[in-house]
């Protein structure tokens, strides 16, 4: 197996056009020679403008979540089309903040993500479990519910991203243990069998090579350090043949 691995940046609700640009023009010149996929995620008012700005680089472009309708009377929502047209070429669906914030359930995460590989794009479906939830020990069969629920066929071209909610935004990263069974259990299940996991949820440029380093640890999700051009630099710097 190769040692590439994925890393994704989640700008969610950040940056505006110039500090968008700046922040993409400094991870283009910084991880050009980089072997492993690097995709940024901004925020759908910027996806065209990044994109040109990365253009024939190595790095690629995804959005924060899609509708599954191709076109129509949706006001103020953006289709996987749309997204395409822009120079995306991932998208991350089921984030918990969708899931939490615009009550966004598995079943419709499905339905986008078969949406948007019809629209010809490479979803990066998230799971996890909640604080309340992994201390009463339903953990794993939160994420297997989540997992069924929400993933197409696992003929089709999807990433899996564990983000624990807990360890979103908080600096509270899970342990290597706690990654390493979840990681395990997640490649264990035949739905996702094969498929790239990553992991998410307080990664920055000091935990990047200890997370990276575990079985079945095939890239990281990243908020916050994503927007910080010197920490996810770094991060991409620490990278196994950079
Ligand atoms: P943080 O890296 O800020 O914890 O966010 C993780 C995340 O939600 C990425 O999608």
């Amino acid at each position: 197996m190769s040692n590439n691995k994925i890393i994704v940046g989640n700008w969610k609700m950040n940056c505006l056009k110039k500090d968008g640009g700046n922040l993409a023009t400094q991870i283009r010149q910084s991880a050009k020679n980089s072997a492993n996929v690097i995709v940024v995620c901004p925020p759908f008012t910027i996806v065209s403008e990044i994109a040109t700005i990365l253009a024939d680089s190595n790095i690629d472009i995804g959005a924060q979540d899609c509708h599954y309708e191709e076109k129509g009377a949706f006001t103020g929502n953006i289709s996987p089309a749309m997204l395409v047209d822009s120079g995306a070429k991932y998208v991350i669906l089921g984030h918990s903040e969708r899931r939490a914030y615009h009550a966004e359930s598995s079943d419709l995460v499905r339905k986008k993500s078969l949406a948007a590989i019809k629209g010809n794009l490479i979803p990066i479906i998230c799971v996890g479990e909640s604080l309340a939830e992994r201390e009463s020990g339903q953990a794993k069969q939160v994420v297997e519910k989540q997992l069924v629920e929400s993933l197409p066929e696992n003929s089709s071209n999807f990433i899996i991203a564990y983000e624990p909610v807990w360890a979103i935004g908080t600096g509270k990263v899970a342990s290597s243990g706690d990654i390493l069974e979840m990681h395990n259990f997640i490649a264990s299940l035949p739905i996702c069998a094969g498929k790239p996991i990553l992991y998410g949820g307080s990664v920055n440029d000091a935990n990047s090579v200890e997370i990276l380093a575990i079985n079945n640890v095939s890239g990281l999700l990243i908020g916050g350090a994503s927007i910080v051009a010197e920490k996810f630099l770094k991060i991409i710097d620490n990278l196994v043949g950079g």
